[in-house]
């Protein structure tokens, strides 16, 4: 047979589908990117442009955690939020030999990927155990294994991969369904819950979650009515008469940020996570908050120094810990991080 006849019987792979313009803007046709293994050259070309290559995430002040954690090998811990493993991935470096992590993640659609990643690099059942769970519930994920922890670790908020992923519809830069939800079987979709709520609710919402000072304006206009997309709420929002032209890019940030706590709980599961980390830490054991906006730093403020004041913690860091200036730079998710830790007396 000749080649040609033989090319000719050969099933053809399937083609990529084509995009539009010389690079892919969007999130499905960036496949180069979903693949870092293979396209490792590209992968770094997107970081060093500033951006976080997508289906992925850049782990926040990595060497200012992994201090605040003095971490050592041998160690039992937590990183209650792990994301796409690139703090996790680290702390078991520094744990090993002899460690153990458990990281735990609400999101039932990332957690296997994550699993799957860290396996590959070679973190075994010995010494990594993912557990789908939210952290209002760790230290029954730790009773049930009858230890207490070295130390654990939360780095709050969303994902860049939940962010940046249109069907996940956390983003207005991204039109797709209004869901929000880290773990889209559980609760009410954005959509769902802002048809659901009524203006003071909203209004309370929009101050609480975000400090925005147009919520009652906002929350009149908004409140009760369904939105399928999130194109369709961030053009509702940028109609409102009586916001600044200047001020809708914000405004906008905002009330996404307000929408998404409340659909998500997050306040009420950090409060929880916040009480039980007394019952978590062994003595000495250390805790390390990563937050990203007010109200998250707000009660990890309050909670460590309420507990040095009750002699629940030894220690607790001096004041907070923000990204450098070369960070920020690199890797602008980073301006607004704030690292607190605290160490169990
Ligand atoms: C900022 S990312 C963590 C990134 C991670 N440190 C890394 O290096 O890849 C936050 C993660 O926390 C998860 N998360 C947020 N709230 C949670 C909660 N209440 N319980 C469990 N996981 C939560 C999100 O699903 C997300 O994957």
């Amino acid at each position: 047979m000749t080649e040609h006849a033989m090319n000719d019987a050969a099933p053809r792979p399937p083609r990529r589908k084509r995009y539009r313009g010389k690079n892919p803007r969007n999130f499905d046709e960036k496949y180069k990117e979903h693949d870092p293994v293979r396209h490792a050259e590209t992968v770094a070309k997107v970081i060093a442009s500033g951006k976080t290559p997508a289906g992925s995430h850049i782990p926040i002040m990595m060497n200012e955690c992994l201090e605040a954690l003095a971490l050592a090998p041998g160690m039992i811990g937590v990183d209650a939020t792990l994301g796409y493993g690139g703090h996790a991935a680290r702390i078991l470096e520094m744990i090993s030999p002899g460690g153990m992590l458990i990281g735990a993640d609400q999101d039932p659609i990332e957690l296997p990927k994550t699993e799957r990643r860290l396996r590959d690099r070679g973190f075994g059942p010995e010494c990594f155990v993912a557990v789908r769970s939210n952290y209002a519930g760790i230290a029954k994920l730790l009773a049930e294994r009858d230890v207490r922890a070295d130390f654990v670790f939360a780095d709050l908020g969303c994902s860049s991969m939940q962010f940046d992923d249109p069907s996940r519809g956390f983003s207005f830069k991204h039109d797709g369904p209004l869901d929000m939800r880290m773990n889209p079987t559980r609760g009410l979709s954005a959509a769902d819950w802002l048809a659901r709520t009524d203006a003071a609710k909203l209004e309370r919402v929009l101050r609480e979650n975000a400090d925005e000072p147009n919520a009652e304006l906002i929350a009149m206009e908004l409140a009760g009515r369904r939105f399928l997309s999130t194109a369709q709420l961030a053009l509702a929002i940028q109609s409102i008469s009586g916001i600044r032209d200047d001020e809708k890019d914000l405004t906008l940030r905002r009330v996404f940020q307000a929408i998404r706590i409340a659909v998500n709980e997050e306040f009420t599961a950090l409060d929880a996570f916040l009480r039980s980390l007394p019952d978590c830490l062994k003595p000495g054991g250390r805790v390390a908050i990563l937050t990203f906006h007010s109200g998250e730093d707000r009660r990890v403020k309050k909670c460590f120094q309420a507990g040095l004041r009750d002699g629940v913690f030894a220690d607790i860091c001096n004041g907070v810990i923000t990204a450098s200036p070369e960070e920020r730079h690199e890797n602008p998710r980073s301006t607004s991080a704030k690292l607190r830790w605290a160490v169990r007396a």
